[in-house]
């Protein structure tokens, strides 16, 4: 049977910090979830299924990810899903009072599923997707940091909601 661990967020979209977390739990647990919130509480750029698609084509050479979407609360999927384990991503000390906070309001509501969370690599310390949107919004490069289909898509859809800057000169030469 194994180790189910779920690895939750928005993933509006999917960065190399995701993937570089999803594959490092992936190789600790025996499968992993990645598992794409439909409903969080900001604005999104991405669809729920866009923001599926992208994130199953970023992890689509590792066996034993999957990726899915999910409603309601987050413990309510885990136990659908029997997941053991919640993975989270630690960046800064930010991210550890949010993380800490979640942690512990879903133990209280699900005390039997246990939190793990893996410091992102340094290369990703710094990376959010608020930052990749608002880089690829202004011109500027994401090389290295979201895969390319993903700065595709962002441009795409950012140059249709007429955001995407016009590319800046120090990048053309
Ligand atoms: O990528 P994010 O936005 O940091 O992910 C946040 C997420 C989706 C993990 C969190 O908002 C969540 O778990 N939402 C599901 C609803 C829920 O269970 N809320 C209570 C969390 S203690």
């Amino acid at each position: 049977m194994g180790i189910t661990a779920i690895y939750p967020g928005s993933f509006d979209p999917v960065t190399m910090g995701h993937v570089d977390i999803a594959r490092r739990a992936a190789a600790i647990f025996d499968r992993v979830i990645l598992a794409v919130y439909d409903t969080p509480a900001k604005s999104l750029v991405f669809t729920t299924p866009e923001r599926v698609a992208m994130a199953t084509r970023a992890v689509s050479d590792a066996p034993n990810i999957s990726v899915r979407s999910f409603s309601g609360l987050l413990v309510g999927f885990a136990r659908e899903v029997e997941a053991k384990v919640i993975v989270r991503g630690l960046r800064a000390v930010s991210d550890f009072e949010v993380e800490t906070q979640m942690a512990l309001m879903n133990r209280k509501l699900a005390p039997e599923i246990e939190v793990v969370c893996l410091v992102t690599s340094l290369n990703y310390s710094f990376l959010s997707a608020s930052l990749i949107k608002e880089i690829i919004k202004l011109g500027g490069p994401s090389e290295g940091l979201v895969p390319d289909f993903v700065a595709e898509a962002l441009q795409h859809k950012l140059a249709r909601k007429g955001e995407v800057a016009p590319v800046p000169r120090w990048l053309t030469g």
